[in-house]
């Protein structure tokens, strides 16, 4: 089964019959400014790619930990986890996962057969949780923006190693976090968490496909052996390499971010009647409004689409996530948003 996922603009142009050139794409969390391709040495393209040590490197200092395994995007993560963990531990049969949350999650433990169980906002209660289990937690949570804080999780990591579970934090979003709540530091001493940190979204580059689990030693053996060679082609190496060590270069995304997200903030505030709004969260990488019950918000959908603007209907059809819109683009959204409903 393939999931709905922001993106794919191709396909909801030819829906609405608007050529892709003149949409304005907010499905997404990916920053609209992204690190500036350098100059590729010719080699890259031309020989296999070599194991990424210096980009090994490069991520050892970014994310502060010395545990680091590169791969193709941490969906290549996601996807191959369950299966290999089920090896690991035949008894593990429950996964905790947020009710609203990135779904690729919840499909590869289900396809793995496991047991789902839900939570919503609040992590499910410590002492709740079945021996062998696994529990996942997006933080920052995409959609709900939901941040849990660093101290909350580690008594969940403390109880994951009790009851000889799997705690796996994805972290997609983390990056534009102050302070980071990120679980990565000393990851090395915790044989039952795996980081996944997604370089996308931050960076601007999600078509090159790079991610990052971080985790034991054991762990990153196991998966770059089930990955094998050739996860990451160099071109895209050298990038990220070069990003994830220039540290201006992130300051000044990390402001820039912060300004397009509060005028972003504004933008819906002012053009979206308040009286249909249940709340609005987010990070400084998207935004999410959740409507009223009383609106229908896959009709506000279709007519944000009717207008050439490709914003997230949330799964449960309860919110829309909007992407940053850089300031060249707010009044265009900010006219759509005007004739809702009308
Ligand atoms: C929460 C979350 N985790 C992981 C991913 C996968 O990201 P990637 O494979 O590009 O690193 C996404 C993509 O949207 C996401 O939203």
């Amino acid at each position: 089964m393939a999931l709905i996922h922001g993106g794919q603009l191709q396909r909801v142009a030819k829906a609405f019959n608007i050529a892709q050139k003149h949409w304005l794409d907010l499905s997404t969390g990916i920053a609209p400014y992204s690190y500036p391709i350098p100059t590729i040495p010719e080699y890259l393209y031309k020989d296999l790619p070599q194991e990424p040590d210096n980009l090994v490197i490069a991520a050892k200092r970014y994310y502060d930990t010395n545990n680091v395994l590169v791969t193709n995007g941490s969906q290549a993560i996601i996807k191959l986890l369950p299966v290999l963990w089920q090896t690991k531990n035949p008894k593990s049969k429950t996964v905790y996962l947020p009710e609203q949350g990135y779904k690729e999650h919840a499909l590869a433990w289900q396809s793995a057969g496991f047991n789902l169980c839900w939570y919503q906002e609040e992590l499910p209660p410590l002492s709740a949780i079945e021996k062998n289990a696994v529990l996942v937690v997006i933080n920052p949570n995409n959609p709900t923006g939901k941040l849990y804080q660093r101290s909350q999780l580690k008594r969940y990591q403390s109880r994951m190693i009790e009851t000889n579970g799997l705690f796996v934090l994805d972290e997609a979003f983390m990056d534009v976090i102050t302070p980071s709540q990120s679980m990565a530091t000393n990851i090395g001493n915790y044989k039952h968490t795996l980081v996944l940190r997604s370089f996308g979204k931050f960076f601007g580059l999600a078509g090159i496909r790079i991610g990052f689990l971080l985790a034991q030693q054991y762990w990153l053996k196991l998966f770059h052996e089930q990955l094998g060679p050739w996860q990451v082609n160099g071109p895209a190496q050298f990038i990220a390499e070069n990003a994830l060590l220039d540290t201006q270069w992130q300051q000044t995304q990390q402001s820039r971010l912060q300004q397009l997200a509060e005028k972003l903030l504004d933008t819906l505030k002012s053009n979206i009647p308040l009286e249909c709004i249940n709340n609005i969260t987010g990070t400084h990488l998207f935004t999410t409004v959740y409507f009223k019950n009383t609106i229908d918000v896959e009709a506000y959908y279709i007519q944000l689409c009717q207008q050439g603007i490709y914003v997230r209907l949330t799964d449960e059809k309860t919110a829309l996530r909007f992407g940053l819109v850089t300031p060249e683009q707010l009044e265009r959204l900010a006219k759509a948003l005007a004739t809702l409903s009308k």
